[in-house]
């Protein structure tokens, strides 16, 4: 079954990327990957106070609340499967182009959760749009689904 690669951070701009992508899914009746990477801070590892600042099992507690907590905030019925869910250690970007092997479509939103304000995209999304090798589709915030989409959903 052909597949749809999102990546969320916990943003209010990932979640709408989740939508869509669940929207596109829904379309096209393919399965749903939901992907969060998690990376121990760099900053963090150089302190002398790294094993409090940054345990990695607390990390990735947190990562797979993130995840969790994504998918309960957006609107995922009518798919075809349980959206799949994939808590990845390391780069983001690089880890979206991985999950994203052999898939229909990558979507991520223009911006996430850091970052400096005014910048068109974040780090993450002008990465993937560059170095994917399969098709991109960066939601900026203001998105929402499109008519087909919701046509599609609701009947
Ligand atoms: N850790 C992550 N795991 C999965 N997807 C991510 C992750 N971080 C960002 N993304 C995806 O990339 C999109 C853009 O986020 P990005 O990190 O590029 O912007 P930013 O946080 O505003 O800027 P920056 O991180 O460069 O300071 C997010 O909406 C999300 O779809
Ligand atoms: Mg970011």
């Amino acid at each position: 079954m052909d597949k749809i690669v999102v990546g969320i951070d916990g943003s209010e701009t990932a979640r709408r990327a989740l939508e869509w992508a669940a929207a596109e899914a829904r379309l096209r009746g393919a399965r749903l990957v939901v992907v969060h990477a998690w990376q121990q801070p760099a900053a963090a590892l150089m302190s002398p106070y790294a094993p409090l600042l940054a345990d990695p099992g607390s990390l990735a507690e947190t990562a797979r609340q993130t995840l969790t907590d994504t998918l309960k905030a957006a609107d995922l019925s009518g798919l075809a499967s349980e959206p799949e869910q994939l808590v990845v250690q390391g780069a983001a970007a690089s880890a979206l182009i991985d999950a994203a092997e052999n898939s229909l479509l990558l979507v991520v939103g223009s911006r996430g959760r850091g970052g400096v304000a005014g910048l068109l995209l974040g780090s993450v999304s002008r990465q993937v749009a560059h170095e994917s090798t399969v098709p991109v589709v960066i939601i900026p915030p203001t998105a929402t689904a499109s008519d087909a989409q919701t046509r599609e959903r609701d009947g």
